[in-house]
């Protein structure tokens, strides 16, 4: 859980030790909303403005990569109704927000499958990309649709698939070799991840890239999150001893 601390200032945070990947797992906005009594769909598009308020502030940071998590392949399973205005918002955050994004140098990646994406999304998602794609202020990683063992399977489907046409063998196999076939490859694992709402688990995001990330997590629902609690993690992230499986300086 997040330390209880005096109030947080910019001031505070060592320029110098940044994270360079922060990871996020947006979740309680349902909980927002109901605890609102409005519908969860409220709650999603008033999470809306939390991403927007992080990735602005994730740059104000100098943080060079932000991974979000916005559909699972498990999300899937909620009502017809809810998964239809997940994919509108992400429609509509292209919409609106993928100019000014550009212009603040934001290079848009999605991680994840087109599997089950209807076109029209798929469309939006192409279009980020392919606008933004020479951007280098900051990478934004939109994971949508993404399940990190599907990423998994996929990398060794993949590689199975160049051993069979004899282009490599299975003693060539390296954690390399399956790094470079997931969504993030050629990425710097994150080195801070964080999930609002409270629940401590993984739900299936970034199994193989989590190796070494420091975890924080807040009770704070995603609609109420703010810069500040971005600084309060990156506060605390600075104060971990990362050891990697080593020993202490
Ligand atoms: C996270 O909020 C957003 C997505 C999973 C798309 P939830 O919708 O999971 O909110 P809770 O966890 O039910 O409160
Ligand atoms: C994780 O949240 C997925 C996203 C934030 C997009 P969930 O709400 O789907 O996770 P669980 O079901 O509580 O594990
Ligand atoms: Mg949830």
């Amino acid at each position: 859980m997040a330390a209880s601390q005096d109030k947080i200032a910019l001031e505070m945070l060592d320029s110098e030790k940044i994270p360079k990947h922060i990871a996020i797992i947006m979740d309680g906005n349902g909980r927002w909303a109901k605890e609102k009594g409005l519908p969860r769909t409220l709650g999603h598009r008033q999470g809306m403005e939390a991403l927007e308020r992080t990735v602005e502030a994730s740059m104000d940071l100098g943080v060079k990569y932000l991974t979000l998590y916005a559909f699972s392949t498990e999300n899937w399973k909620r009502p017809k109704e809810e998964v239809g205005v997940l994919m509108n918002l992400l429609i509509e955050f292209v919409d609106k927000k993928i100019n000014e994004l550009n212009k603040k140098g934001v290079k848009v990646v999605h991680i994840g499958s087109k599997e089950n994406v209807a076109g029209k999304v798929e469309k939006k998602i192409c279009y980020a990309e392919s606008l933004t794609q020479n951007n280098d202020k900051m990478v934004l990683n939109l994971a949508f649709n993404y399940g990190s063992r599907q990423e998994i399977a996929r990398a060794a489907q993949i590689i199975a698939a160049k051993a069979a046409l004899g282009e490599t063998k299975a003693e060539e196999i390296t954690e390399e070799t399956v790094e470079k076939y997931l969504y993030t490859a050629g990425m710097p694992d994150p080195d801070l991840l964080i999930r609002t709402g409270g629940e401590m688990r993984i739900s299936n995001y970034l199994l193989w890239q989590i190796a070494y990330s420091e975890f924080w997590v807040t009770k704070k629902y995603w609609p109420d999150f703010a810069k500040e609690d971005l600084w309060q993690a990156v506060y605390d992230y600075q104060k971990r001893s990362r050891r990697f499986g080593g020993l202490d300086e």
